[in-house]
Order: structure tokens, then C-alpha cells, then sequence
């Protein structure tokens, strides 16, 4: 763990000149660690395995193969992005999977949040694994391991409670043993941030909101239809476009559509419309152990709720959660 630890001489990066530095360097430590060899990265679209591809295609470019696996859970146009920037853009080696049947048939049908999470995640590894054995002659894995992660285990390590795997691709089988490529693992988030905007990446991508790996899975609640997840979709890219334009993307931490599994009479066009209710969340919080709630003005919440009721089939009223954290999570599940 001794050398995975921060030097206390190592500057913040906190602007670009810093950034492009520790860019330099570290193009130099990934050559002279991997060489000729190829290196593998299961690419989210999450912040830090976003950075670190861009990263390794600076140091390697062709010999880095990126993996995005599409759960079917994606928020609107986001696994469209990951294969814009990276493939198009920067002429990253991507390997797209779009796995949306094979996550939703296993999920057809269950409704305990546990038993949702413990198949995606399990899922995730299954195809993950499945594409890393078809590639031949990767030694290397590279992972978006950030500074607290490697904290939060040692605090743990040291509490002598089970060490928390932060693996972003944790549990592989056994017959694929790869050497680790972590080239933020001494960063925290804000400079992972600075670093990404330094190597190009959009403003967008850098400052993506967080997204729990489960992604939209953890926000249809209940046992998970395409019709409600579709909806779910359009309701939150329409609530995102609001907030961007209304200005308060910059001001609040997470925000988000959830849709129960339950129905409520309405009205469309004089006619009887049973529908879901979409529930907005948008909450401040510093480290997302409690989290408060953001007023948002009248007058937006009125355009969101006109704009989902009308363009998203399926709905029929829109709910404002004001719990905080405690007694709500972030989430609902
Ligand atoms: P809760 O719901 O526990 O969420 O208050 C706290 C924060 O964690 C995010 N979250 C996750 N992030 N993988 C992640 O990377 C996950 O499985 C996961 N579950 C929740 C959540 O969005 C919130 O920001």
C-alpha cells in the first residue's frame, strides 16, 4: 500500500500547466510499463475511466482497447457519446457491445432492489469477461481507481473491516490475469477534472453528474419493462435539458427522473389516461452521506412537468421528492 500513497510534495493540479505535466509524466510511466503490450479498459463514460482512455490514447493509441458495455441502463444518447468522443473523435480501438437484451431478459420480472443490482453487476462482469477472451495477446487492465478509493481501503484495512473492492471491474474470473494500469490513482476528483479538460475531453463529459453503475436500473423502480424504462429515459433527458438551460446544472450536485411501478388515474384529451408518476430528485450534498434538498423555481418545475406530462408517453403526473438525506438516500431503488 506504501507506494500507493500521495507524496506530500505532489502540487494539487488545480490548473492546466499542472495538468499538462502530470499528463507528460504519466505518458512516459504508461510507455515505459507497458511497451509494446496491449491493455484492456471497460470504458463507462464515467468521469474517471473516461480520463484515463483519453490518457492511454495520448501514451499508446492503437494498443489500448476499450470496452463499453451498453446495460440497456444508460441515460439518453450517453453509450451514443462514449462511441462519438472516443472511436470518432479520438480514433480510440473501441469495442461497442450493446448488451441492452441480454440485462433486461435477466431482469424481466424481478422486482427486489438487491436481487436487480446482484444480476447487473453480475451481468456486467459476464460480458466484460466474455470480450476480454476473444481479444488475444492483453496483458494489462487499466482502471479509473481515483485517490479516495485507495483511501477509503486502507482506512478500512486499518478498521480491520472487509476491504472494500474498488474495482471498477471487479471479480473477473481466474483465467483472466491481468497486470493493473492506474494512472490517477494518486487524484482526487477535481484534479481528475482539470486533467481531463487538459487532454480535450468535452466540458460535459468531464463534469458528468455522478451515475450509479447500475445506472437507470436503480430508477425504475420495481421490476424494470422497457415501456417504463423508455419512459424513464425521455423523462430525464428532458428534465437535464431544463436544468442546463435554466442554469442549474452548474448549482446542483445530482438530479434525476425515478419512475415507481404504480399507476394513477389521469386526463388526456377529454379521455380517461392511467399513467406513472415521474418523481424529480435534485439534491446538494458534499460527500452524498446526507444531502439536501434544492429549491428549484416554480416557473421551472411547471415547464418540466408541462413538457414531460406532454411528451413522454406513458405519464401522467410529475412529483417533486423534498426528502432529504437522512431519511431518504439519493436514490430510491
Ligand atoms: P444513496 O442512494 O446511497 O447514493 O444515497 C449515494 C450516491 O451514490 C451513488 N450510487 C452509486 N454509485 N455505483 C456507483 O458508482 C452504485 O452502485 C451506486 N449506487 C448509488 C448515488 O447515485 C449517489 O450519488
Amino acid at each position: 500500500m506504501q507506494n500507493n500513497l500521495r507524496p506530500e510534495s505532489m502540487a494539487r493540479i488545480n490548473n492546466f500547466e499542472l495538468a499538462n505535466a502530470f499528463i507528460e509524466e504519466q505518458i512516459a510511466v504508461i510507455r515505459e510499463q507497458v511497451g509494446e503490450k496491449k491493455v484492456l479498459l471497460a470504458l463507462s463514460g464515467g468521469v474517471d475511466s473516461s480520463v484515463v482512455a483519453a490518457l492511454l490514447v495520448k501514451a499508446i493509441g492503437k494498443q489500448l482497447v476499450c470496452v463499453h458495455v451498453n446495460h440497456g441502463l444508460m441515460r439518453k444518447d450517453e453509450s451514443e457519446n462514449v462511441v462519438k468522443i472516443f472511436k470518432d473523435e479520438l480514433d480510440a480501438n473501441l469495442i461497442y457491445v450493446d448488451a441492452t437484451d441480454r440485462f433486461l431478459d435477466l431482469l424481466a420480472g424481478v422486482s427486489d432492489p438487491e436481487s436487480k443490482r446482484k444480476i447487473i453487476g453480475k451481468e456486467f462482469i459476464n460480458v466484460f469477461a466474455d470480450e476480454a477472451r476473444k481479444l488475444e495477446g492483453i496483458s494489462y487492465l487499466a482502471q479509473g481507481t481515483i485517490y479516495p478509493d485507495i483511501l477509503e481501503s486502507i482506512k478500512q484495512a486499518e478498521g480491520k473491516k472487509a476491504v472494500k473492492s474498488h474495482h471498477n471491474v471487479g471479480g473477473l474470473p481466474e483465467d483472466l490475469q491481468f497486470v493493473l494500469v492506474e494512472p490517477i490513482k494518486l487524484l482526487y476528483k477535481d484534479e481528475v477534472r482539470v486533467v481531463g479538460e487538459a487532454l480535450g475531453l468535452p466540458h460535459a463529459m468531464v463534469y458528468r453528474q455522478p451515475f450509479p453503475g447500475p445506472g437507470l436500473g436503480v430508477r425504475c423502480l420495481g421490476a424494470i419493462t422497457r415501456n417504463r424504462l423508455n419512459a424513464l429515459r425521455e423523462a430525464d433527458a428532458i428534465l437535464r435539458e431544463e436544468f442546463d438551460i435554466n442554469g442549474l446544472a452548474e448549482k446542483v450536485w445530482q438530479y434525476f427522473v425515478v419512475i415507481p411501478d404504480i399507476k394513477s388515474v389521469g386526463v388526456k384529451d377529454d379521455s380517461r389516461y392511467d399513467g406513472w408518476p415521474a418523481i424529480i430528485r435534485a439534491v446538494n450534498t458534499v460527500d452524498a452521506m446526507t444531502a439536501s434538498i434544492e429549491e428549484i423555481p416554480y416557473a421551472v418545475l411547471h415547464k418540466i412537468t408541462s413538457r414531460i406530462t406532454n411528451e413522454v408517453d406513458g405519464i401522467n403526473r410529475v412529483l417533486y421528492d423534498l426528502t432529504p438525506k437522512p431519511s431518504g438516500t439519493i436514490e430510491w431503488e
